[in-house]
């Protein structure tokens, strides 16, 4: 057991070890004290949210256990980018590890029992956040949210997802919200590109099931708002996650604002939310003064839960394949 205490190996071992006696690290532990809270104030509000610029881990202490009923989480991925707000993106795989654990252990306390916690990374941090999550929280979905165009890397197979790795506090989730998405079909001519046979008549009119493989998120690529960070998540990403275990009223809280994409769909489908992001959060403000995302929040809207996007019908109309309204 010393062997491995000096060796730094952490097993199950020494995990059951520790526990059976508390008292060993419990007398060498320092005195330390205990500093009162910081006090923040919210920089900007609205109807439903309010947002903090400061940083998430003092900000988290503030906040009530189990109070928050979802949690959105992208961090930086530790991949050496350039943040306009100046933190380090280049920490030591130790250092990083650190940091995470310490922003996730504020995220679980957080969390109302029945809430649900999806954090987004790196296949690599995951599995690491993977380990740390499963000791608190129940595991639901490691999600591969599939990217095209990444950078391939000699030696390995090709990266071509991220992880969005989904957990709730207590065995099940208090809200589940299915939600489902339109059939795959050719652009071209809008044939359906997997062959659904005989089951055509039993698929659901609000489309299909959602899987834990989403290949139909798109990376934001628009110059048209340059003061935007250049991470800014997809709406239909952040539309589907607080459709799915959120409901109206219930309280959402994203860590890591960034261009603020969590809070403008938030506020779109009326959750309360809070925000906080350490760099400049005028981008955040003028994106949600002046309803820049209305106009494709709509089409997010319009194109999920439903069988066939209205563009869909148009093509198979013109081009004779089935429609729903054929079966009734
Ligand atoms: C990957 S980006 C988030 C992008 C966001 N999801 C979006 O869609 O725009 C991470 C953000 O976290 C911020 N950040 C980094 N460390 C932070 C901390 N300790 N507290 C609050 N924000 C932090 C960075 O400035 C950056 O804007």
């Amino acid at each position: 057991m010393e062997l491995k205490l000096r060796l730094g190996i952490i097993d199950n071992d020494i995990v059951n070890w520790i526990s059976a006696h508390p008292e060993i690290l419990l007398n060498s532990l320092p005195q330390e004290e205990i500093a009162p809270p910081q006090v923040f104030n919210p920089k900007y509000t609205t109807e439903f949210g309010s947002l903090y610029q400061a940083d998430c881990i003092p900000l988290m202490k503030t906040i009530p256990s189990d109070s928050i009923d979802m949690i959105f989480a992208d961090p930086p991925f530790n991949i050496g980018k350039n943040y306009k707000s100046g933190v380090s993106d280049k920490l030591s795989e130790d250092d990083y590890l650190n940091w995470t654990e310490s922003w996730l252990k504020e995220c679980i306390r957080i969390l109302a029992p029945g809430g649900s916690l999806f954090v987004y990374n790196l296949p690599h941090w995951q599995t690491h956040i993977a380990g740390m999550l499963n000791k608190y929280l129940t595991f639901r979905h490691w999600i591969a949210v599939y990217m095209r165009g990444l950078i391939p890397v000699a030696g390995k197979l090709h990266p071509s997802h991220y992880g969005l790795l989904y957990y709730t506090k207590g065995e099940r989730p208090r809200v589940f919200n299915k939600q489902r998405i339109p059939m795959s079909t050719c652009r071209h001519c809008g044939g359906e590109i997997h062959d659904y046979g005989g089951k055509k008549r039993g698929l659901n009119e609000n489309g299909l099931s959602i899987a834990d493989v989403w290949t139909d998120i798109h990376p934001v690529r628009h110059k048209k708002f340059k003061n935007r960070d250049s991470n800014e998540l997809p709406i239909k990403m952040l539309y589907r996650i607080i459709s799915l275990a959120s409901n109206e009223g219930d309280l959402v809280f994203d860590p890591f604002g960034g261009s603020g994409t969590t809070y403008t769909v938030a506020e779109h489908l009326r959750r309360r939310w809070i925000g906080c992001e350490i760099g400049d959060i005028n981008p955040i403000v003028s994106r949600i003064q002046n309803n820049e995302d209305l106009s494709l929040l709509h089409k997010v809207e319009q194109e999920s839960n439903v069988l066939f996007t209205q563009e869909q019908v148009t093509l198979r109309r013109t081009n004779d394949f089935w429609l729903l309204e054929d079966f009734t």
